[in-house]
């Protein structure tokens, strides 16, 4: 009786701590990993599966395409391009990429203007942008797809808006202030460019796009470049990103805009910018990017990890 009693006891130990290792081996704010570190990506859902598309991984920019189905990654076909701090959006049933920064000859970052379109089997080129952008946000709007803003070969800031209709690029309206590295989202039938970088500093300013003019919206409670934003269950989030380029940590802070005010919702459990956020299953996703630990130490970490946002 005793032993059994030993027995006992030493099996309630074993799940006892099996069960805290469990705990531990997933972090609750750990959704999931990606397969390598990302950062500067873009991220889509496209044919019901999440797509985390090239970026950078701490030292190289990658034409790399990782598709998570909820429960495990695949790899994609990659892009023809090395591409990172660009936008991908899906349109006519297509997933497109745009612009962003390629390798030059000379190995260092060039701006482009180049678009590549993945039908689900292949990548192939489409039209290329006038201008070449780095930086900028994109998004579906008016059965049109819009590209907003960002930077060029000149790190010169650009307020100028590209509009394809399926077939060729036209010139839209242009933002009233140039910016880059902003959140772009539809929401509420207009087209939100939120905060970036206007000049040199982070900004917290929101300019929006009726279809026919630009104007603007109250401001976000926290100034912020290389932020993810997108709409979750009526309300559009401003995720994460940062406030300087060298001189800050990312944010974790998270706000959100129901059509008049500003609130804060929960913080991430990881402060992250330049990462990507997708509603997926449900659920508010954000996706790698960058962690800088602190204002002494702002060297980036690229980060490997999804977590919920809202659900
Ligand atoms: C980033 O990617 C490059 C090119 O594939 C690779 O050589 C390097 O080891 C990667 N760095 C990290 C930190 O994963």
């Amino acid at each position: 009786m005793g032993c059994w009693h030993m027995v006992l006891l030493g099996l309630l130990v074993l799940s006892l701590l099996s069960s805290c290792r469990c705990l531990v081996l997933s972090a609750p704010d750990v959704l999931a990993r990606m397969p390598v570190p990302r950062s500067y990506i873009a991220t889509a859902v496209f044919q019901d599966k999440l797509f985390v598309i090239g970026g950078w991984n701490g030292t190289a920019r990658h034409d790399a395409v990782f598709v998570f189905d909820g429960s495990s990654w695949t790899g994609a076909p990659s892009m023809n391009t090395k591409r990172d701090d660009f936008y991908a959006a899906v349109f006519q049933d297509k997933l497109f990429v745009l612009g962003g920064m390629a390798w030059s000859l000379e190995g260092m970052g060039k701006v482009i203007g180049e678009v590549e379109v993945y039908d689900g089997t292949h990548w192939s080129p489409a039209p290329s942008l006038a201008v070449a952008r780095s930086g900028h946000g994109a998004a579906v709007f008016q059965n049109k797809l819009f590209v907003v803003g960002g930077f060029d070969n000149d790190k010169e800031l650009l307020n100028s808006v590209e509009v394809f209709d399926g077939g060729s690029w036209s010139t839209g309206p242009g933002l009233p202030r140039a910016r880059m590295g902003m959140g772009v989202a539809v929401f509420q039938e207009k087209l939100f460019a939120i905060g970036g970088n206007i000049g040199d500093l982070a900004s917290d300013t929101v300019d929006v796009f009726d279809g026919t003019s630009w104007t603007s919206m109250p401001s976000m409670p926290t100034a912020r470049h290389y932020l993810a934003a997108a709409v979750f269950h009526a309300k559009l989030f401003a995720i994460g990103g940062g406030i300087g380029f060298n001189d800050g940590s990312a944010l974790d802070s998270v706000e959100v805009f129901d059509g008049s005010s500003w609130s804060r919702a929960a913080p991430l459990a990881t402060p992250r910018d330049c990462e990507g956020a997708v509603v997926f299953e449900g659920r508010l996703l954000a996706i790698g990017g960058n962690s800088r630990p602190s204002l002494q130490n702002p060297a980036a970490i690229t980060l490997d990890s999804l977590e919920v946002v809202a659900a």
